[in-house]
């Protein structure tokens, strides 16, 4: 990562930070654009219940001291920060390079606000470049791999990785998606595929840090 690539992060994650207030329920995402925010809501003293996107982020979130809460346990999720591997200006978003997207989406979907944050090498015409995470329950991996191989993907496991909920994940090559929501749905029906890294009408908002200006992007 370079030091440019982390001021755009960082100040993203600042400007995120501000839509925060006491007493909120808020989404804590995983990487290291959303462990910026989580830094930074421990260091103003926002007063608030963090509902952690992996077991990596509610670490950081306990270690800063920042109350953690079972997201079963909760009613509401006010707003989530999260980051992105990809994302178009449409905010169509491709995540998952930290192994996180199953938690990651199911926070998202309970959120009223989905707020990504990320440095300006994440904007892209079309997802695809970065290849798609696919979690997969391992009794299933080679049918889903099969599966995936027939909607045209060239399919690479990630060796030696499980994620938080005990399963594999393939991360499935298949070019420039010109349509990714025809995707997604393709993906959703797969037995035994749990998530996948496409996010459709998701995110709220997406705060891109470009040099020393911040970018918005909104549906
Ligand atoms: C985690 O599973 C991903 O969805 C992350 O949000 C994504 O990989 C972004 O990571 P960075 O913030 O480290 O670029």
């Amino acid at each position: 990562m370079t030091a440019q690539q982390n001021h755009e992060k960082q100040a993203a994650a600042l400007e995120a930070v501000n839509l925060v207030k006491d007493g909120q329920v808020v989404g804590l995402g995983t990487g290291s654009t959303a462990e910026f925010a989580i830094r930074e809501i421990a260091e103003r003293g926002l007063r608030i219940t963090g509902v952690p996107t992996s077991e990596r982020s509610a670490k950081l979130a306990a270690s800063l001291g920042i109350p953690l809460a079972d997201i079963n346990a909760v009613e509401t999720i006010h707003l989530t920060i999260d980051g992105a591997d990809e994302f178009t200006e449409e905010l169509y978003l491709l995540k998952g390079g930290g192994g996180a997207f199953l938690r990651e989406k199911i926070v998202a979907e309970r959120s009223r606000q989905e707020i990504i944050i990320a440095d300006s090498g994440k904007l892209v015409k079309q997802l695809g470049a970065f290849r798609l995470p696919i979690e997969v329950v391992p009794f299933a991996q080679r049918f889903v791999w099969q599966r995936l191989e027939m909607l045209g993907a060239v399919c690479r496991l990630r060796e030696g990785f499980t994620t938080d909920e005990g399963n594999h994940v393939i991360d499935a090559d298949f070019g420039l998606i010109t349509e990714p929501a025809a995707l997604a749905a393709e993906l959703n029906g797969i037995t035994g595929l749990v998530a996948h890294g496409l996010f459709i009408g998701l995110a709220s908002m997406v705060i891109m840090g470009k040099g020393n200006e911040i970018v918005r992007f909104t549906r």
